[in-house]
């Protein structure tokens, strides 16, 4: 699909791997909408790119049915989804103090990055489903497409990240029958797991842990950058035979235990 003029939608678009998918669609000419909970960093990153903001919590729909509705007042019923937002967490299933791991930090870590992940991606494609089919060249009869943010430690969690990794894989595992079940309606989906990134979250980090973490990955040896996963999430939209997929993008990184 041409990014060109088409409605766009970012979810995490205020910050970090979300708000450089938002800068770069908006510099291939998309109309994007920045759906976040962050309304100050929503609002100053859409300024920045000609873009709208649409302040909303991804786990309550109708929050996230008014933002959808605001960014289709603006731009027209979206074609494509990039769900980036997503938390951390890192919490032993016995703590240190020998009590069970807190229920609530699980349910709330799975509820924001899968739930909220599958929220965003039932509420877009019932409105995208509706949209005609492009009609020219290699898009002939195409839709949509929508991707998911997952990571490495979907596949390689480390101690502590029971919560991430489940919400992570289960986006993984979520992404091909996604997929099948929206090719009756022409709507791709494919699944980006991020290595270690420079964002804002690691880059609060102590320098020297920067370092070792960068040492970390085979090759190159550093920190991806926001605008290497940017990049890969617009050639899902531009490459029609993706989808389905997952792809890990960590510099052949293989997370240790710890
Ligand atoms: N940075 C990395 O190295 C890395 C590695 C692997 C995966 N990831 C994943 O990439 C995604 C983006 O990470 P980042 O490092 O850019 O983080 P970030 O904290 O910089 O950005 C995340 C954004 O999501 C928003 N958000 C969080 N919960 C939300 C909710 N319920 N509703 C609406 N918005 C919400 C936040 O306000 C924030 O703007 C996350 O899903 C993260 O798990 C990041």
């Amino acid at each position: 699909m041409k990014i060109e003029g088409q409605a766009a939608l970012v979810t995490g678009g205020a910050s970090g791997l979300g708000e450089a998918t938002a800068r770069e669609l908006a510099r291939l000419g998309a109309k994007v909408a920045v759906l976040d909970r962050n309304a100050e960093l929503a609002a100053k990153v859409a300024s920045e790119i000609g873009g709208v903001a649409c302040v909303c919590d991804i786990t309550d729909t109708d929050s996230v049915n008014a933002a959808l509705d605001k960014a289709e007042a603006a731009h027209g019923t979206a074609r494509i989804l990039m769900n980036v937002a997503g938390i951390g967490s890192a919490k032993r299933i016995v703590g240190k103090d020998g009590n069970p791991a807190p229920l609530e930090d699980f349910v709330r870590v799975v509820n924001i990055n899968l739930i909220g992940g599958y929220n965003m991606a039932r509420l877009f494609a019932a409105r995208c489903a509706k949209l005609p089919a492009l009609d020219s060249g290699d898009e002939k009869g195409e839709k949509g497409v929508m991707l998911f943010t997952a990571s490495v430690a979907a596949f390689d969690g480390q101690v502590g990240q029971q919560a991430y990794s489940a919400s992570k894989g289960g986006l993984v595992g979520m992404t091909l029958p996604m997929a099948r079940d929206l090719a009756q309606h022409a709507i791709r989906v494919c699944t980006v797991a991020p290595g270690l990134f420079a964002t804002p979250l690691l880059l609060e980090l102590p320098e020297a842990v920067q370092h070792s973490l960068a040492a970390s990955i085979p090759f190159p040896p550093r920190l991806g950058k926001p605008s290497e996963f940017a990049e890969l999430a617009c050639h899902i939209v531009t490459n029609g035979h993706l989808n389905g997929e997952v792809i890990r993008l960590d510099g052949a990184l293989r997370m240790a235990p710890r």
